[in-house]
């Protein structure tokens, strides 16, 4: 019988509700499966058939721990889901510029180095911004996330000095359809679209996340726009098993917001076959090469 782990970290040990569903869908197909936290030094990783990386979501807080424990794990040879070479890639933001040479529809990024002191309103003046939102290259759920007019540049100047100390920042223009329309969830499976969920941030906030008071419900989307987030999937290094394609959609267009194959929740309870389609994709990944 395989044995799997589900990555989860302190805050989350029992996983976060909508993985339950996973864990029944996986038992249904015979596949062992028990929650393991990143942060344990206990656990036997090679224990394990495969690590399915699902809610480690410290990692970004307790950042350079956790990278060596994401290195460690892939030295070990350990078999990973979604695998080592997609998710060494995603970790950092800086894959929307291999998206965007790919030919994805990204929203315009700057990307600035850690340790540089940039004239952050300069730069985003030159593309004719004016609102705008920095944040980490290595984040999640908003984490230290800042939108702001140039005009109120100066509040945020600490604030973006310290997140340079520590790691590398993008800056984008704001898209106000975030708040109009909501950011698309795109789910797929090996490649095969899923569902679409459509988040939206409460009133008066800009983050979609639950995290901030965001709601989610099920979305109908466009064919084109699950061609087009179907593409990022092809321009990463190997194709996810699970992944969620996160973007806007500005003039009919989808652009992209954030290709999540890390540690992205999958909203499974928002349709009733992906639970069962999430365990497959791991029962193949398991197969692979074995
Ligand atoms: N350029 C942007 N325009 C509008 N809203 C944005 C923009 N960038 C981020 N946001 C908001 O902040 C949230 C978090 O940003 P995101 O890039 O998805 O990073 P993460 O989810 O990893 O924290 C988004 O879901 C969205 O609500
Ligand atoms: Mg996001």
């Amino acid at each position: 019988m395989a044995f799997v782990a589900l990555v989860t970290s302190e805050a989350y040990p029992n996983l976060y509700e909508d993985d339950l569903l996973l864990v029944r869908a996986l038992d249904e197909l015979g596949i062992e499966s028990r929650p393991a936290v990143w942060s344990d030094a206990g656990v036997d990783w090679l224990s394990f058939d495969a690590l399915v990386i699902r809610t480690p979501w410290d990692y970004f807080i307790r950042l350079r721990e956790f990278r060596a424990w994401l290195d460690a794990r892939i030295t070990s040879g350990v078999r990973m889901c979604n695998s080592s070479d997609v998710l060494a890639w995603n970790f950092d933001k800086r894959y929307l510029q291999d998206l965007a040479v790919a030919g994805v529809s990204v929203i315009p990024t700057i990307v600035v180095s850690r340790g540089a002191s940039p004239d952050i309103v300069a730069r985003a003046r030159a593309r004719g911004w004016n609102d705008i939102v920095v944040k980490p290259t290595i984040s999640g759920g908003g984490y230290c996330t800042h939108r702001f007019r140039l005009d109120d540049a100066d509040t945020y100047r600490d604030d973006i000095a310290r997140i340079l100390e520590d790691r590398d920042l993008l800056i984008q223009p704001f898209l106000p359809e975030i708040m109009s329309q909501g950011e698309l969830s795109l789910l797929f499976f090996d490649g095969v679209f899923s569902h679409a969920v459509c988040k939206r941030p409460k009133q008066g906030d800009y983050r979609v996340q639950f995290q901030y008071g965001g709601t989610t419900e099920s979305a109908d989307v466009r064919d084109e726009w699950i061609a087009d987030a179907r593409a990022c999937l092809f321009a990463a290094p190997s194709l996810p098993s699970y992944a969620r394609v996160d973007g806007v959609t500005c003039d009919g267009g989808f652009v992209l917001m954030e290709l999540e194959v890390f540690e992205p929740l999958m909203f499974l309870a928002q349709h009733p076959a992906a639970p069962a389609r999430f365990a497959k994709a791991i029962q193949r990944a398991l197969a692979v090469g074995s």
